[in-house]
């Protein structure tokens, strides 16, 4: 939040190339940011008066939460991780993937016991939720940073709680789906100050991203 720029945090990875693709589709030209060589951090647009930046996909909420960010482009996973005071202001309909407990299947049967299991998770805020308060069973967490799918192979865990989108991660190395807790999608978020000081060019902003979705 400064001079009279938006800024805008897009999370490395998947989102920010399609994001950066329906910024272009709406006249806002990203190239310079969508070059895979550059080391630049920060990407300024003079014309529409915004400025970019990349960062690590779970501090894109705490740009956003403490006002260096005006708006956030993120998953609701990390939205729900996160838990940042920040407003989710629209549903961007891609990175569409579901939130599951996943396993070997002979787990299914421990999920239904009372017994406490191992989870491995990225995620343990949402993990805790879902045991805790939906399904009221204790369960020990355990926080893994990537590749999830490996705790349970190497009975580390029982159980994961992780994110699948095309399952072929699973498939491969013999896991599958038990039970599913939510479903996920790529979100604008914006910071609450700046949605009420800056709440005209936010909302317009807003509202062209989702009309270029509309066309899609
Ligand atoms: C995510 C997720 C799964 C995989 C699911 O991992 O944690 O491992 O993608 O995708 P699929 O259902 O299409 O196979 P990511 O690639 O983000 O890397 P990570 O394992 O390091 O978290």
């Amino acid at each position: 939040m400064n001079d009279n720029y938006l800024t805008i945090a897009l999370g490395k990875g998947r989102l920010a190339k399609t994001t950066m693709k329906l910024f272009n589709k709406i006249g806002i030209d990203c190239v310079e940011m969508q070059d895979p060589k550059t080391r630049k951090l920060i990407f300024v647009n003079e014309e529409a008066k915004l400025k970019f930046f990349l960062a690590k996909v779970p501090d894109v909420p705490t740009y956003v939460e403490y006002g260096a960010a005006d708006i956030g482009v993120v998953g609701l996973d990390t939205i729900l991780e996160e838990n940042r005071n920040i407003f989710d202001v629209l549903d961007l309909g891609f990175g569409k993937c579901k939130m599951c407990i996943c396993g070997p299947k002979e787990a299914g049967e421990l999920l239904e016991s009372k017994e406490i299991i191992r989870v491995a998770t990225k995620y343990p805020r949402i993990c805790k939720d879902y045991f805790y308060n939906k399904k009221n069973q204790t369960v020990d967490i355990i926080k893994l940073n990537g590749s999830i799918e490996l705790a349970p192979i190497l009975e580390l865990t029982d159980v994961i709680c992780d994110i699948v989108e095309t399952g072929s991660t699973l498939r491969e190395n013999g896991l599958c789906v038990l039970e599913e807790v939510c479903d996920l999608s790529a979100r604008v978020v914006v910071n609450q100050v700046s949605y009420r000081l800056e709440n005209k060019r936010i909302t317009d902003l807003v509202s062209r991203l989702n009309d270029a979705l509309k066309d899609e």
